[in-house]
């Protein structure tokens, strides 16, 4: 049987049924929908500590040596194909817990860690940004930024999705978002990607 993609998402808002929540599943079932194997975190509901840059990670053989729920996420990345990170937009910048779990990726960077995860220029990455404000070129600077700075990384960043005018509804509420949130899931198993 064929071996099914495996599409992680991961929720960098601490609002449960908020609108980064919504989004990230939204994209989630248009790929399940597409025959992925799906599953989705919440940042805020693991205990993932801050990166103590202690250099454990770079000084023994297994990794970040730090005990709490990223040891979780570092399995389950393991085998992802995909990965979906989405955040809001705080101050201008990811959520606080985005940035958490960005900083304790940097473990995997390590040459005697790195290779117990697939290559990283075959896990595929979308990254959503979703905002208050209606003016999507706003944080355009930062937005770039984070891609390149995933692609420095070697991930193959397919897109970066912004999602504005948050403070105007939630996202739930604009029928745009149930086609084109879906969309970005199948196109991201299709590979018919994208913008
Ligand atoms: C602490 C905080 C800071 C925010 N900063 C910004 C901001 O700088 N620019 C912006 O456009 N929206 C900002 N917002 C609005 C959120 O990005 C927006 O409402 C988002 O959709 C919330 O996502 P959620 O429902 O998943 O929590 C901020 C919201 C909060 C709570």
């Amino acid at each position: 049987m064929e071996k099914k993609m495996k599409v992680m998402g991961f929720i960098g808002s601490p609002r449960k049924k908020g609108n980064t929540a919504w989004i990230v599943n939204k994209i989630l079932e248009g790929a399940k929908e597409e025959g992925a194997e799906t599953k989705v975190w919440a940042f805020n509901d693991l205990d993932i500590k801050p990166c103590q840059g202690c250099l454990g990670c770079h000084n023994g053989d297994g990794g970040c040596v730090i005990c709490d729920d990223m040891q979780k996420l570092y399995e389950e990345l393991k085998d992802v194909d995909a990965l979906v990170l989405g955040s809001p937009v705080y101050m201008g910048q990811m959520s606080a817990q985005a940035k958490i779990f960005v900083d304790r990726l940097s473990a995997t960077n390590h040459p005697r860690f790195y290779p117990q995860f697939k290559e990283r220029a075959a896990i595929k990455m979308i990254l959503v940004f979703d905002q208050g404000n209606p003016d999507s070129s706003l944080f355009q600077t930062y937005y770039d930024y984070m891609k390149k700075m995933f692609q420095m990384l070697e991930f193959d960043v397919k897109d970066v999705v912004v999602v504005n005018g948050m403070r105007n509804g939630p996202a739930h509420e604009r029928k745009d978002l149930h086609t084109s949130m879906k969309g970005i899931g199948l196109s991201l198993v299709s590979e018919k990607i994208l913008r």
